[in-house]
Order: C-alpha cells, then sequence, then structure tokens
C-alpha cells in the first residue's frame, strides 16, 4: 500500500461514556508501571484526551500504602482522568471508594482482566472472569457507590474452553456499568496470540453501552481495523503509546482524512524525548526521573538502527545533562527516520515489534 494513500472513514470520531464526552474514540489504556503522571502529560499532549492512573489495589489503598496514593497524583490539566480498582472484596471496595472521595477523577474502572498468577490467584483481576456472578455483584457495589461512572474491563474469557466475555459483559450491564473495556485475548493468552475481533464484535453486539476494545492497535490503520471489524465505539491504546505519543495525533487524522500521517522526524522525536525526560525528573527528581526515563528511551527509538548501539549507554546515564546527549543523536540519525516512519502504513511491522514485549 502507498504509504500515503487515501482510506475510506465512515464512522463519527466521537465517544461518550457516562456524561463524559470525547472527540476521538481512541483512549489511553491502563498500564501498571507505566501510566504515571509524566506518561499521560506526554500522551495528552498529541491528543489524548483520556487517561488511566496507575492500577490501585483496593486492599492497598485501604490499608494505607504510601506509593499507592501517591500513584494518584495528578494535575487539573490531566483531566479526564481514569481510576482503576484491583479487588474482588465488596466491603474493601466500599471502603476504598470511600478514600477515593478525596481524590478527582472521572471514571472508575474494575480490573477483571489483569492474568498476573498471584493475582488471579486471590481471585482478582481476571480471576473474576470465572465468575460472572460475583463480578457483577460487586459491579453493583460500585456503581451504587461511586460519584462518578463506573466501567469494568474484562478480557475475552479464562481460557479457550471458557471465551464466556459475553456472559461477564451482560451482567455488568446489568450491574449499571456505563461502558465497558475489552482486551481481546483470554487470561490464558497473556498478551501473545492475535486479538479475537469475533468475540469483541458478540460483546459489542449484546450491548447497548459504550465498548472500548484494546489489543494490538499500534498504529492508526490497526485502530481503524478495530473499529471497522467490531463495530466497537472505541479504542484503547496501550504498547502502541510506548515511545510513541504521536499515535494519538496521527490516528485523529488518519479518522478524519483517509490519510495515513507523516511520522515524526529525528528532531521531534528528540525534542519530545526531552520533554518526557523533564516531565520525569520535575515528578520524580533527576536520579528516580532518569532511571525511570530509560526504559521510554528505548521504547522512543525502536526500529531506529542508528540509535541502537546507544541503548547500552541510555541505560548508564544517571543524569539528565548525560541521558540527554544520548538522546541528542538522535537528531543525527536521519538515515535512521525512513524505517521509524515506516511503521505507521504497516501493521504487520507493529504486529512483529509487539511480540517483543
Ligand atoms: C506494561 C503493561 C501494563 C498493563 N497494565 C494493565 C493494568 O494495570 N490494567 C489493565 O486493565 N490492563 C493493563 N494492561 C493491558 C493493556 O491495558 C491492554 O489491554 C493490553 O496491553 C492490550 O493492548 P495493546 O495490544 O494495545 O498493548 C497492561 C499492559 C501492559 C503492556
Amino acid at each position: 500500500m502507498a504509504l500515503r494513500e487515501r482510506i475510506e472513514v465512515k464512522y463519527s470520531p466521537m465517544l461518550k461514556i457516562g456524561n463524559t464526552l470525547f472527540s476521538t474514540p481512541c483512549l489511553l489504556a491502563p498500564m501498571a508501571g507505566i501510566s504515571d503522571l509524566p506518561f499521560r502529560m506526554i500522551n495528552r499532549a498529541f491528543g489524548c484526551e483520556f487517561a488511566f492512573v496507575e492500577m490501585v489495589s483496593a486492599r492497598a489503598l485501604v490499608y494505607g500504602n504510601k506509593n499507592t496514593r501517591e500513584m494518584l497524583s495528578t494535575v487539573p490539566a490531566d483531566r479526564p482522568l481514569g481510576i482503576q480498582l484491583l479487588g474482588d472484596d465488596p466491603r474493601v471496595l466500599r471502603e476504598a471508594l470511600d478514600i477515593l472521595r478525596d481524590y478527582r477523577f472521572d471514571i472508575l474502572d474494575l480490573n477483571a482482566a489483569c492474568p498476573v498468577g498471584k493475582v488471579t490467584g486471590r481471585g482478582e483481576g481476571a480471576g473474576l472472569l470465572k465468575d460472572p456472578r460475583k463480578t457483577g455483584e460487586l459491579l453493583r457495589v460500585l456503581v451504587d457507590n461511586s460519584p462518578v461512572p463506573v466501567t469494568v474491563k474484562i478480557r475475552a474469557g479464562w481460557d479457550e474452553s471458557s471465551r464466556n466475555a459475553t456472559e461477564i459483559a451482560r451482567a455488568a450491564r446489568d450491574a449499571g456499568v456505563s461502558g465497558l473495556f475489552i482486551h481481546g485475548r483470554t487470561r490464558e493468552q497473556g498478551y501473545s496470540g492475535r486479538v479475537d475481533y469475533r468475540i469483541i464484535r458478540e460483546v459489542k453486539e449484546a450491548l447497548d453501552i459504550p465498548v472500548i476494545a484494546s489489543g494490538d492497535a499500534f498504529s492508526p490503520h490497526l485502530v481503524k481495523r478495530m473499529l471497522d471489524e467490531t463495530g466497537c465505539d472505541g479504542v484503547a491504546i496501550a504498547r502502541g503509546a510506548l515511545g510513541n505519543p504521536w499515535i494519538f495525533r496521527e490516528t485523529r487524522e488518519f479518522l478524519r482524512s483517509g490519510i495515513t500521517p507523516q511520522r515524526p522526524g529525528p528532531d521531534e522525536i528528540a525534542d519530545t524525548m526531552t520533554r518526557h525526560l523533564d516531565l520525569c525528573i520535575d515528578f520524580y527528581g533527576e536520579t528516580v526521573g532518569v532511571m525511570i526515563f530509560r526504559k521510554f528511551f528505548s521504547w522512543y527509538t525502536r526500529g531506529l538502527p542508528a540509535m541502537k548501539p546507544l541503548r547500552g549507554q541510555a541505560f548508564l546515564a544517571k543524569t539528565r545533562e548525560q541521558l540527554l546527549a544520548v538522546a541528542g543523536a538522535m537528531r543525527l540519525a536521519r538515515d535512521s527516520v525512513p524505517c521509524h516512519g515506516a511503521f505507521a502504513g504497516n501493521p504487520d511491522f507493529y504486529l512483529s515489534m509487539y511480540e517483543s514485549f
């Protein structure tokens, strides 16, 4: 396909959850260990309208865990904002809601998708998929007590023999949720294997509330494919936004015009890395901020052969100055840019990239 070929686009680029209206169907998906304030703000700078804070354990919140409360740090420009709770005990979830009254956010989501063994072993996260009735009851408690609209994030099912997303989705709808997020893989699949568009479509057809789909939305083309093949109302982008906040700007443009947007050039990538690094340093201080930003350096420079040898240096950087010296080489990496620029038009390239996460 020619890189800037025009593709027909035929949907209204709007999404509404509760009373919150978005001018784009693309949201930033929740990512534990990633979705801190600097990450949210760098994505918002490129048109991301909605983001989640990192997933919060209701139990940790209730037991007063200091890190958990720090994870809820935000600023007025960081809105609308979602919070996602992990939990399986109605009493603890209610207590967590009492604590959350001191915080400002716009959507409350219950996680029924996290595949991690120690989480599912406690019956939380994707463990809830095994018990649609209980999931419905927990959601009812949240809907009855939450000051903001409640959503739930589910997976296609627990495993191949139990693809029960539609049953869970109906229980959630009956409990009164205002929207449903679905990652089109089973818990057993984790993050591997292809996303099941068919089950997302089935869930969408069964519900009359917004369905936001997730899985392999690594480029504007893949977002469009998700919208087209599933009929979903919105798409939550996760790994596609790592080192790639432009995905929000590009997808908005692509869905409006059908024209594949230009990828950012080396100067814009270097400027954005600097801006993101500075947000990390403002938030965490220089030592921790540089350490946290290092992983983003790899993501910002993936697909750029000229930058590959510099990743080792970036991992050793301890100060802003050292990291910026490495990031500055980006401006000279002009020969690499066509490769970086190629992935917007090539979904298979993204698919192969994501296998490495
Ligand atoms: C590092 C990482 C952390 C994640 N943390 C969460 C989380 O806390 N809550 C959640 O519902 N999903 C979480 N997810 C899943 C994503 O929100 C998303 O559903 C999944 O990655 C599929 O989308 P993608 O193919 O666009 O990455 C996480 C994914 C990644 C890669």
